[in-house]
């Protein structure tokens, strides 16, 4: 009986512990990337600097966080990156508003006592019941008038008009709480829940989903449209959006973001400048194709399409017809294609669904719907590709799932990345600088999805070398005398580039080989008291055992000739 305690005592504490374990793991859809695979991200990313560089683009830098307002106003508010996968927040001073803060809690938390009668008027009982709530968001609205007089919450229309409803709606709601039946009375309460949950306490902060609206606002920002014109920019970093992970799409992914920013200067013939535009696009294009052949990203396709301009000549007279035929086939789409048809029926051609292939193919398309101007734009894009030497795929279908964009769009797919097989996307989108205020620009960029990029390299057998992070040389000194030399030889050698490590502590002989092999080094320099005193240090080639003697200036002289590529 004890002997089983002690086992079911022991089983407990066993998943306590794994219980503790668990509790801090990478957050779904994030992950941690370790040596060996960095370096391949490094190796990444450093081709792009330098193949960018070529193009003359410059590097840029921009916070994690942004007004949420800016990417709902260029991304729009229907799409799903907007609608569904930001991750905001309110940002205040908490202890600014502690208070407030607290009673807010009260309120939304609030709950009346399970009690019956549901019908009729409750009478004098119902005070008891519904009487604190009323004191509850008193607090909310003496406490909210406060901070919003002092500018300690956003002093908006909104938040004025909220907490000008809470102070009526509370007045009445307490006047008659006896007339009201138990289900009037929730109902009541759950209304001035309502407009508590939307008073706003700070500004709407969030991670940024993408990296275009923000430098269209950098650009803004720093008056770049006074610059040498266009303004090539790179941008490397994290991105967050709240999708559902799988294999290539995470809810921290990183993107290598490119865009081309050129200010439209007045009374340009907006004619000539098509061709111009469709040179630029086609650069950038090319630009990417570069970038990949160089970092030997295997089954690279590039898909391409014109969306035309928001026009009723062009595209928006195209959604007015694709909206009208998508109507005659409601009841055969799935639910998210019929929700569609209202919120942005472009979105219907990016389906995936295998019942709707048949029908979608069937839908007018919108390349015989370009206004003159887009139609020309798009040949010239065509005629540009050709000229360098890029090869394409024509994709009537290739809508995107940003609203920014206009004209030319393209997508990259590669190899061994199953459904999630788009490595970049981009496209054109003259107006959204405008949009968020700035002068009238036009705007061509696109982002890769570097997870992605590694991802397909790693699948088709572009393994980091494991050796490039490995030490050069293990130092096996032995003896407290040595240390002093050991120290400054890791040092010189570390100043001239070797891969270097020096033991904390004195190890024995064998020990310290057994460690510079697991280690993966190429050498092992051994410095006992004999070698220290006689200037010529011993250099021992693990993979076969030889040995060799050099004087200090020697032994640098041989690694320097022997040098690792
Ligand atoms: P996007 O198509 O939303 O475009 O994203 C570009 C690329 O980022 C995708 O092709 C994919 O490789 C990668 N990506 C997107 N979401 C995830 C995810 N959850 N996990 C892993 N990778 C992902 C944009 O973001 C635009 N800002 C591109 C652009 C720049 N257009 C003009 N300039």
């Amino acid at each position: 009986m004890e002997q089983i305690q002690g086992l079911s005592s022991l089983a407990g504490a066993f998943q306590e512990h794994m219980a503790e374990k668990r509790k801090f793991q990478a957050i779904k859809g994030t992950r941690d990337l370790l040596p060996l695979e960095t370096e391949l991200w490094n190796r990444v990313e450093q081709t792009a600097r330098e193949v960018f560089g070529t193009f003359g683009f410059g590097e840029i830098r921009l916070p994690i966080f942004e007004p949420t307002e800016l990417f709902a106003r260029s991304i729009g508010t229907d799409t799903d990156v907007v609608a569904k996968e930001m991750y905001s927040f309110e940002d205040y001073d908490t202890s600014e508003i502690l208070e407030l803060l607290e009673s807010r809690k009260a309120a939304l938390t609030w709950v009346d006592s399970p009690v019956s009668p549901p019908y009729g008027p409750m009478g004098a009982g119902a005070q008891a019941i519904f009487q604190p709530l009323g004191s509850v968001i008193g607090n909310v609205v003496r406490l909210g008038l406060d901070a919003y007089q002092r500018g300690r919450i956003p002093r908006t229309p909104e938040n004025e008009r909220l907490l000008a409803d809470l102070k009526d709606g509370i007045g009445t709601f307490v006047g008659s709480i006896n007339s009201r039946s138990m289900g009037e009375n929730r109902q009541a309460v759950n209304g001035l829940k309502g407009l508590v949950g939307q008073l706003r306490f700070g500004d709407s902060l969030c991670l940024r989903p993408e990296v275009t609206a923000s430098v269209c606002r950098a650009y803004i920002e720093h008056n770049m449209h006074a610059l040498a014109q266009p303004v090539k920019l790179y941008c490397i970093g994290p991105m967050f959006r709240r999708e559902r992970p799988q294999k290539g799409r995470y809810r921290q992914f990183y993107q290598i973001d490119v865009e081309v920013l050129e200010a439209i200067t007045p009374n340009t013939d907006a004619t000539k400048s098509l061709g111009k535009d469709a040179a630029v696009d086609a650069e950038v294009i090319e630009m990417v194709m570069v970038y990949f052949a160089r970092l030997g990203l295997e089954g690279v396709q590039l898909d391409i399409n014109s969306i035309g301009h928001s026009a009723p000549d062009c595209r928006r007279g195209y959604v007015e017809k694709l909206k009208a035929e998508l109507e005659k086939v409601k009841d055969k789409l799935g639910a998210d294609s019929r929700r569609r048809i209202e919120t942005n029926p472009l979105r219907v051609l990016d389906s995936k669904l295998e019942s709707e292939q048949a029908i979608i193919e069937k839908l007018p398309r919108i390349g015989d719907h370009l206004c003159a101007d887009c139609a020309k734009h798009y040949a010239e894009v065509k005629r540009q590709l050709d000229l360098r030497g890029v090869a394409y795929h024509e994709n009537w279908r290739l809508v995107r799932g940003l609203d920014y964009y206009m004209r030319t769009t393209f997508e990259i797919t590669a190899r061994g990345l199953g459904s999630q097989n788009a490595v970049c996307g981009g496209g054109r989108y003259d107006g959204l600088v405008e949009l968020l205020g700035g002068p009238p620009t036009r705007g061509i960029g696109f982002a890769i999805g570097e997870d992605r990029v590694i991802l397909s390299l790693l699948e088709t057998g572009h393994s980091p070398l494991a050796t490039r992070h490995s030490p050069l040389l293990y130092i096996a000194w032995m003896g407290e005398k040595t240390l002093a030399t050991a120290i400054r030889a890791a040092r010189d050698l570390r100043q001239a580039g070797f891969r270097v490590e020096l033991p904390p502590v004195e190890q024995k002989f064998s020990k310290a080989l057994g460690q510079a092999d697991k280690l993966g080094a190429r050498y092992a320099l051994i410095l006992g008291e004999d070698e220290v005193a006689s200037g010529e240090w011993t250099l021992k080639t693990l993979a076969d055992g030889t040995q060799g003697k050099y004087s200090e200036e020697g032994l640098m002289e041989f690694l320097r000739k022997t040098r690792p590529s």
